[in-house]
C-alpha cells in the first residue's frame, strides 16, 4: 500500500536542479530522499548528497527499475530519460518529468529566494528592535567623548591632557566594537560551504548582539561550557540562530531572570541548552512555535519567523533542536549538531 505519510523520493539528475530539491527536501517533514543517481560521477548534487548521507547511484535503469520509490523526479533535463522512465519503472512509482518538473523547478527557486528573504526580514526586524539599545551603547561613550574633548580644549597640564586622551581613544574603540557587532549580524548570510564554527565562541559572539534588547535590565547570564566545541555551519547563519534564541528568552524574562547557556560533547555530537526563567510556553502552543508566522507578541513586534528560521539553519546542518518548557518557570531549547574536530 502506498503509504502516503511518508513519500520516499528518487532523483534523477545531480546537476543544479537535483542539488536544489536535495536541499529542499532534507527540510521537508514527510520526504525521504532514497537516492541519487547520474551517470556523471562528478555531478554537483553528489558531495552534497554524501553529506546528507543520501545514496548515490551511477546505475540509472537500475534506479529506475527500484520498487521502493513512490516518485521519481526526473530533473536531468533529458527527453530520453523521460521514455527510459515511463518504459521502466515499477507500477507503483509516479514521475514527475517534462514539464512537471520543470514548474516544480520554477517554484524551488522562487521558494529559496523568499526563504533567503524571509531569513533576512526576521533577521532586520530583530535589527529594528536593537535600534534604542544600540544607539544608547554608542551615545554612553560618545558622551565621555564630546566632554573630554572639551576639557582638552581649556587644559594646560600635558599629562591630564594626554590621560584624557586615552579615555577618548578607549571610547572610540568601544563605538568600533558595538559597530563590527552589528555590521557582522546584518550581513545577509552569504551562500558559501560550512565551515568549522567554534560554538561557545559563537554563543558568546551572539550574548554580545542580544544584549541590545530593549527590555534588557536585569539580566544575569550564566555559561557552563565544557572546553570548545566545533560544529560545521555558516558562522552567519549559526549568529542568527543564537541571537534569535537568546532575544525570545529576554522577553519571555521581561527583561530579568538568569539566561543559562550550557554547551557539551556527547556521543560525536556537540550539545547546547539555552535554558530561562521566563513566563514559559503553554503545552498546547509548543507544537506550534516552529510554524512560520506563529507569533504571540503584539502585531507589528514579532515576525513569528524566528524559531521557523532557526529550525530551518539547525536541520540544514544536520542538526536537531527540542523545547521543554514549563509556565511560570522558564524554557529550555536544546540544540544538537553533528561535532566536527578543530582543525
Ligand atoms: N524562550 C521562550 N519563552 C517563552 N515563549 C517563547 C520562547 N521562545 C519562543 N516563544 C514563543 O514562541 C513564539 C514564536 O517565536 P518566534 O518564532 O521567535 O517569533 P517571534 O519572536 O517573532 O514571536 C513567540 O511569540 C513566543 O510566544
Ligand atoms: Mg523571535
Amino acid at each position: 500500500m502506498f503509504d502516503r505519510e511518508r513519500t520516499s523520493i528518487g532523483i534523477l539528475g545531480a546537476g543544479i536542479g537535483g542539488k536544489a530539491l536535495l536541499e529542499l527536501f532534507t527540510l521537508f517533514p514527510g520526504v525521504d530522499v532514497i537516492g541519487i543517481a547520474d551517470s556523471n560521477e562528478t555531478a554537483p548534487a553528489l558531495e552534497c548528497a554524501h553529506q546528507k548521507n543520501v545514496p548515490v547511484s551511477q546505475d540509472i535503469l537500475c534506479f529506475i527499475e527500484r520498487n521502493d520509490i513512490d516518485l521519481i523526479m526526473n530533473v536531468t533535463g533529458d527527453p530520453t530519460i523521460d521514455d527510459l522512465v515511463s518504459t521502466h519503472k515499477h507500477a507503483k512509482t509516479e514521475i514527475l518529468g517534462g514539464a512537471g518538473s520543470n514548474i516544480f523547478w520554477n517554484l524551488i527557486q522562487q521558494n529559496t529566494r523568499i526563504q533567503a528573504q524571509l531569513f533576512q526580514a526576521e533577521k532586520l526586524s530583530g535589527l529594528g528592535t536593537f535600534a534604542s539599545g544600540i544607539a544608547h551603547d554608542i551615545n554612553n561613550p560618545l558622551y565621555v567623548m564630546v566632554g573630554l574633548a572639551e576639557n582638552i580644549l581649556e587644559e594646560q597640564d600635558i599629562e591630564v591632557i594626554r590621560e584624557q586622551a586615552q579615555t577618548i581613544i578607549d571610547a572610540g574603540k568601544r563605538i568600533q566594537m558595538t559597530c563590527r557587532n552589528i555590521t557582522q549580524y546584518a550581513r545577509a548570510a552569504n551562500r558559501m560551504d560550512p565551515v568549522n564554527v567554534e560554538l561557545t565562541h559563537a554563543l558568546d559572539e551572539a550574548i554580545k548582539i542580544a544584549q541590545y534588547a530593549p527590555i534588557l535590565q536585569d539580566l544575569t547570564v550564566v555559561k557552563h561550557y565544557a572546553g570548545p566545541i566545533n560544529a560545521l555551519a555558516n558562522p552567519e547563519e549559526l549568529l542568527q540562530v543564537f541571537v534569535n534564541l537568546f532575544t525570545n528568552a529576554i522577553h519571555a524574562m521581561k527583561g530579568k531572570g538568569t539566561l543559562t547557556l550550557s554547551s557539551w560533547a556527547e556521543n560525536g555530537s556537540a550539545k547546547i541548552s539555552i535554558a530561562d526563567t521566563g513566563c514559559g510556553i503553554p503545552s498546547e502552543s509548543l507544537e506550534k512555535i516552529f510554524e512560520p508566522f506563529f507569533t504571540t507578541r503584539p502585531s507589528g513586534e514579532g515576525t513569528g519567523l524566528g524559531l521557523h528560521n532557526v529550525r530551518d539553519i539547525i536541520k540544514k546542518y544536520h542538526g536537531t533542536l527540542a523545547v521543554e518548557s514549563l509556565v511560570g518557570k522558564g524554557t529550555t531549547f536544546l540544540i544538537q549538531l553533528p561535532a566536527t574536530l578543530a582543525h
